[in-house]
């Protein structure tokens, strides 16, 4: 039997725009436009368990500035490694900049000189992540926190981010995508590579809020060939390891530090928690 994929002029696999992605999901459900027929199929499926899905992902993509902005003032942090990065958000032509804002524009409303690498596996999110740049200060790379060594290793890391300055790393909505001992491998690797001063912000999907909906959301996946690993809250908390979190903890996205941010869905829909652990 021939087990070779079969891949496209583009390089991507022959059944690529076939399968799902959850980068993709991620974008139908926020009113994005960059999605295929099988997302949509199966975010309906999702969505026909988990009707709160929309608002669950809204509470995470409108986290993700709020954290940097926390992140860039308090800890006066100018480089960022944005893990499983996800696809650009909106363009939104008033404010001239992406709805909620891409990492580079939150921490660049803080401190102009700051850096960041965008990071995820999927060849679509690397595309047009790179296209989007134009900026020295940004680097884009296709790699898969399950090598966590090789793609702290890699090229783009060190030519963008300066070892001897605390680093932030974003890890949003990205470990429940990941297996457990893919996940504690990845967070002892960032823990042991960051220097003194930086910080890991994550948000993690969990099943404590309502489980068997969440199991239905792993069951749908899994139909599709998806890993998905939502976790208790000691779960996700045994991730953080040793490192301090910055108050309020470990908490329900839409109660971290939430008050300054406008027209947040109800909190009981985040169906995750979120900390920023700092390097002690
Ligand atoms: C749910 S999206 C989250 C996007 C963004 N971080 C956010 O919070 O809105 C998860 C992203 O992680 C990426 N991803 C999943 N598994 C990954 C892996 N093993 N290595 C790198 N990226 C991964 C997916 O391609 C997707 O873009």
């Amino acid at each position: 039997m021939n087990t070779t994929t079969r891949t496209t002029h583009t390089g991507l696999p022959e059944d690529w725009f076939l399968r799902p992605a959850v980068a993709r999901i991620n974008t139908f459900l926020t009113g994005g436009s960059d999605h295929y027929k099988a997302d949509r199929q199966l975010a309906s499926r999702l969505l026909r368990s988990a009707p709160w899905l929309k608002d669950m992902v809204t509470i995470n993509q409108r986290h993700r500035p709020h954290a940097v902005t926390v992140l860039a003032r308090e800890l006066g942090i100018t480089q960022f490694l944005d893990l499983g990065c996800g696809l650009p958000s909106r363009w939104n032509r008033a404010l001239e900049r992406h709805e909620p804002a891409l990492t580079y524009e939150a921490a660049v409303g803080v401190h102009a000189a700051s850096r960041v690498v965008y990071v995820d596996n999927d060849p679509m999110v690397f595309a047009l992540t790179r296209f989007l740049l134009g900026e020295t200060a940004t680097a884009a790379l296709r790699a898969d926190i399950r090598q966590i060594d090789e793609l702290l290793n890699h090229y783009e890391i060190h030519s963008t981010l300066d070892p001897s300055h605390p680093i932030a790393v974003l890890a949003h909505d990205l470990l429940p995508w990941v297996d457990d001992e893919a996940a504690a491998a990845a967070m002892t690797a960032l823990r042991e590579w960051l220097p003194s001063g930086s910080a890991i912000s994550i948000t993690h999907a969990s099943t404590d809020m309502e489980p068997q909906a969440m199991d239905s959301l792993v069951d749908h996946y899994a139909e599709a060939g998806i890993t998905y690993r939502p976790r208790q809250l000691k779960q996700i908390r045994s991730l953080l390891g040793s490192w301090t979190p910055l108050p309020p903890g470990l908490v329900p996205t839409a109660q971290w530090r939430s008050g300054s941010i406008r027209c947040l869905p109800s909190a009981e829909h985040s169906h995750a928690y979120a900390a920023v652990i700092t390097c002690p």
